[in-house]
């Protein structure tokens, strides 16, 4: 069956999804949103896109929220993606902290946890005495589903293919058996990892102590530039003097207004 959308329908599934989570989608992408969203009509077995409207504004678990959010939004990332950030953090950050051996750094949209896995990977690579440094990483994202794939840290084998096989060993169990073909990150990354659900639009964050990084990457993008002013400002109030904002290579504050220094193309300084 061929599913056709309404401008009603399709303004409908366009307010859902800017005002629950800041994605903007833009004013023509009715094709789109058949196109990611058929299936799942199919699957509900409902015969319309107004059928299906009323489903998810009736959902109060939030669940078909996020099944629309992840199908019309993309999680895509990768272990060690755009890799001058960690090349930042290590030559450039670390170092710095070497006296106090605490780091506090939050992945503010972390997908399936490749993101805050590499940062734990490269605190561990990064620093002589890893045992005695206080690493903190709090990752967050909007979808539970993409959150629940990062806690369990278990990923398919070609997923690490790009990560030097050294530090895959250091870093990850080799599956044996029915595990056969996937790899599982180790306990002492997990240990300095916490996941938690988190919506960038919400007015206020449950973090209490500043944090010294913030990596948003990839998502801003989706964002019109009112709401990426209100997040960016949001961000320079959690970190600490002296911390840094990563987004994405593709993202740009350029015409938004914030206090940040820019110091890199993607890399932005909460002045000491
Ligand atoms: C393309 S992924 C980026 C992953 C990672 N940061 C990277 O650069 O590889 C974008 C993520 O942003 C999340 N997201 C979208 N809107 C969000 C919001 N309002 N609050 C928190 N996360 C959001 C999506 O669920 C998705 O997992």
């Amino acid at each position: 069956m061929e599913y056709a959308i309404s401008k009603q329908e399709y303004e409908k599934i366009r307010t859902l999804l800017y005002d629950e989570s800041g994605i903007s989608l833009g004013d023509s992408k009715q094709s789109l949103v058949v196109s990611r969203l058929t299936k799942r009509l199919r699957h509900l077995h409902m015969d319309s896109f107004a059928s299906y409207c009323e489903y998810v504004t009736q959902d109060n678990s939030g669940e078909e929220f996020t099944r629309m959010l992840d199908l019309l939004s993309t999680n895509k990332t990768d272990f060690f993606r755009e890799p001058k950030h960690f090349d930042f953090l290590r030559e450039r950050i670390l170092p710095t902290r070497e006296k106090d051996k605490q780091i506090r750094i939050w992945s503010s949209a972390c997908s399936t946890g490749e993101e805050p896995y590499t940062i734990a990977m490269t605190l561990y690579e990064s620093v002589r005495t890893p045992e005695q440094w206080n690493f903190q990483i709090l990752a967050s994202d909007i979808s539970t589903r993409v959150l629940a794939h990062a806690a369990k840290g278990l990923y398919a084998e070609e997923r690490v293919r790009e990560v030097p096989a050294e530090i895959v060993k250091r870093h990850f169990l080799q599956g044996r058996g029915d595990s056969e073909g996937l790899v599982k990150v180790k306990p002492h990354l997990s240990a300095i990892i916490t996941f938690r659900r988190l919506n960038l639009m919400d007015d206020r964050f449950p973090i209490k102590a500043p944090l010294d990084l913030i990596f948003c990457r990839n998502v801003m993008i989706y964002f019109d530039r009112p709401t990426q002013e209100r997040l960016v400002n949001k961000f320079y109030h959690h970190l600490k003097p002296g911390g840094y904002l990563f987004i994405g290579h593709s993202e740009s504050l350029q015409w938004v207004s914030h206090p940040f220094k820019s110091i890199a193309p993607t890399i932005y300084w909460k002045e000491a």
